[in-house]
């Protein structure tokens, strides 16, 4: 069965959000490896590898309701970062906006009665809640390690840790 129009529309939307967001993940990891935090870029490089799945979960849900994906012009990332506080501070209003759409989407799937959309969606709302943890526990890290190269060491080197 087919999506409802404007279903349909808010979906293509966050198929292009999601792949904004690996766009900004990727920008993220470059301007952390320009000054040697190698790694949060690492981090940084399985967020945006992870933020590209985002996008093709989406594509693969709209194509399994027979429907087609307007594959729309993805935002310039032109900032840049000097410091890892700014880039998870960042990270974190962009996720909170994220959820913010994802909820959004959700109440119009319920308000469409579209409840495959519904079960689907679920799996985002959970896995924003993850995405607002990491991006606050980063905030923490940072924080922490403001005024101490050492601290700052070990954070970025545990964050190179990160498995997927
Ligand atoms: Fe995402
Ligand atoms: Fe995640």
């Amino acid at each position: 069965m087919k999506l409802p129009k404007n279903l349909l529309k808010a979906l293509v939307n966050q198929v292009n959000m999601e792949y904004a967001s690996a766009y900004l993940y990727r920008s993220m990891s470059h301007d952390m490896k320009n000054i040697a935090l190698f790694g949060y870029a690492k981090w940084l490089d399985k967020q945006y590898q992870e933020e590209l799945q985002h996008a093709e979960k989406l594509v693969a849900y709209i194509e399994d309701r027979d429907d087609v994906v307007n594959f729309l012009p993805i935002a310039g990332v032109d900032k840049h970062y000097d410091k890892p506080l700014d880039v998870a501070v960042d990270s974190l209003s962009h996720e909170e906006a994220v959820s913010a759409s994802i909820r959004e989407l959700f109440r119009l799937a319920r308000n469409e009665g579209d409840l495959e959309t519904e079960i689907f969606l679920q799996w985002y709302i959970t896995e924003q809640v993850e995405e607002e943890v990491n991006a606050r526990d980063n905030i923490s890290g940072f924080q922490k390690a403001e005024n101490s190269e050492d601290l700052l060491y070990m954070f970025d080197k545990y964050l190179s840790k990160r498995a997927d």
